[in-house]
């Protein structure tokens, strides 16, 4: 058995196997409370087979707040639907750790009902387009000590397994971390020591209010990737400073801040890219390390085994499929459907505070809507009417299309006019960087010719065709035909402009 697959311990909590599910905001709360829709989300990933999942943005902070995006930890009155989260996700066979969240400066004042930011230091950034945060008190930052250790009692109290303090991506303890935002000459700045003061006193408070035994793990930035910044070699020594304290379980590790320049998770970066960030760290401290971001099962795999870290965190891929790690365990990885890095469902949406689902997933964040009185979605259903039917164009929709109808039991053939399948999508794949969109293409295909649907290469369909092959079909399905977006950037009229398909053989 693959090492990745094997039990694993963070303090004295068991999981069953080393993926980690990492965290993702999908919003859906009102007034603080989480819905039944995130409580089926969850419990349709735990069912996958991922021994650990994070809840992402819980908010602890009792002013600066958005109580429709982000579950509340700031009063016990949230334990209840908390705990209908966490019996969930336990009933799926997962454990669970609340991520608690701040993200400092990178709140606009929109999204905390119109309080101003805090920081370590009065210093603006692009994410809230140079909004001025306060700098924070000293004895607000003993204040907030104290609300994150109530925070993580209430998590605890609540059915949570342990908790992720969120210090990456260029938050609230990031911008503490950091030289170019913390500015501070009292001592919570100037030396890495006191940059790390903030973050020494919340493990301190967290601990004691939690006990020995309670997981607390963190996550971090392996490097800031912004000039004036925490570069990989500044982490690895604050990792080191904060694992000697001996109040961290474990380091979960991703690569900078939303604000830097650098790509991070979107397609062009190869998987795996940023564990070199992670083996940095993995050397310096005692406590289990996860390495996170641009991840599929395989290089997974491939890290645990060597022994480069404890533990592998994905995010996007259990959009795509929540089965990820039930079908990779046993043997069946080429059935995964595909994250292609694009982040036009996921994470876009996300940053748009709108619901988030998933390019190929049409399930995805739409379970409770979907599922039927005995929690069966509608493609585990076959239809009490199987149908023959005929599909135009082997392009994602309709090999989509097909997929479906196949699943549901019915008897599907498609004619596609090209030498090939995947449609213009193969146009989109096809600029430098752009290559993973095809994989969802090829794990349609696939998947179709494994339910058996009949792909016929090179056979244009006219009407005449369709009129006859009427009789033998009981319904069609015109799949062809889409049209280019074009994206409105200003252009001399008199240019001309062409198509991709008009310069390719493809
Ligand atoms: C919809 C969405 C919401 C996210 N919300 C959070 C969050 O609340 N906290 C966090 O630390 N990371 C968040 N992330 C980042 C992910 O945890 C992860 O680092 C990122 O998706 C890259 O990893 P992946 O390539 O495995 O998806 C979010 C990502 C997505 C797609
Ligand atoms: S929308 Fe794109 S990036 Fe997001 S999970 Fe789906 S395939 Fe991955």
């Amino acid at each position: 058995m693959k090492r990745l697959y094997t039990p694993f311990k963070v303090n004295k909590l068991e999981l069953k196997n080393r993926v980690i599910m990492s965290p993702m905001s999908i919003g859906h709360t009102v007034d603080g409370f989480i819905m039944d829709d995130v409580v089926e989300f969850y419990k349709r990933r735990a069912q996958g087979g991922v021994g650990l999942i994070i809840f992402a943005n819980m908010q602890w902070d009792k002013l600066r707040y958005n109580p429709n995006h982000g579950a509340m930890l700031t009063d016990e009155k949230y334990i209840p639907s908390l705990k209908k989260l966490t019996d969930a996700i336990h009933e799926g066979g997962s454990k669970v750790f609340a991520q608690l969240m701040h993200r400092g400066r990178c709140a606009n004042r929109a999204s905390i009902q119109g309080e101003q930011a805090v920081a370590p230091s009065p210093i603006p950034g692009r994410f809230t387009h140079f909004e001025m945060p306060k700098e924070l008190t000293v004895e607000e930052i003993k204040e907030f000590v104290d609300w994150q250790a109530e925070a993580a009692v209430i998590a605890k109290k609540a059915g949570f397994d342990g908790i992720e303090i969120e210090t990456n991506s260029g938050y609230l303890y990031g911008q503490f971390f950091s030289p170019l935002t913390n500015h501070r000459t009292d001592e919570y700045g100037g030396s890495l020591e006191n940059r790390c003061r903030f973050m020494v006193e919340t493990l301190e408070g967290m601990r004691a209010a939690v006990g020995p035994d309670y997981p607390i793990s963190l996550r971090v930035s392996g490097s800031d990737f912004m000039d004036g910044g925490c570069n990989g070699d500044d982490i690895a020594e604050i990792c080191e400073l904060l694992d000697k304290t001996g109040y961290v379980d474990g380091f979960s590790i991703t690569a900078g801040w939303h604000e830097s320049a650098v790509p991070l998770i979107t397609m062009e970066v190869p998987h795996g890219a940023w564990a070199y960030l992670g083996r940095q760290i993995k050397a310096r401290v005692k406590a289990p390390v996860a390495q996170g971001m641009r991840m599929n099962i395989e290089k997974a795999e491939e890290l645990v085994d060597r022994g480069d870290f404890d533990a592998i965190v994905m995010g996007r891929p259990f959009l795509a499929d929540p089965d990820v790690v039930n079908k990779a365990e046993a043997g069946k990885a080429s059935t995964i459907r595909p994250c292609v890095g694009c982040n036009a469902k996921c994470l876009d949406m996300a940053m748009a505070s709108k619901p988030i689902g998933c390019i190929g997933n049409y399930e995805c964040n739409r379970e409770e809507e979907l599922e039927d009185e005995n929690g069966l979605m509608p493609t585990e259903k076959k239809s009490e009417h199987p149908e023959k039917i005929l599909v135009i164009g082997a392009g994602p929709s309709g090999m989509e299309f097909a997929r479906v109808a196949a699943l549901r039991g019915h008897k599907v053939t498609i004619w596609e006019k090209r030498n090939r399948t995947i449609g213009l999508s193969l146009y989109a794949a096809t600029p430098p960087r752009r290559y993973d969109i095809r994989y969802f293409g090829q794990w349609l295909e696939r998947t179709c010719r494994e339910l058996g649907v009949e792909i016929i290469l090179n056979k244009e369909a006219t009407a005449e065709d369709i009129i006859a092959a009427s009789k033998d079909y009981d319904r069609v399905v015109l799949a062809c035909g889409s049209k280019a977006s074009i994206p409105p950037i200003p252009r001399d009229p008199s240019v001309p402009i062409v198509h991709a398909w008009d310069v390719s053989a493809l």
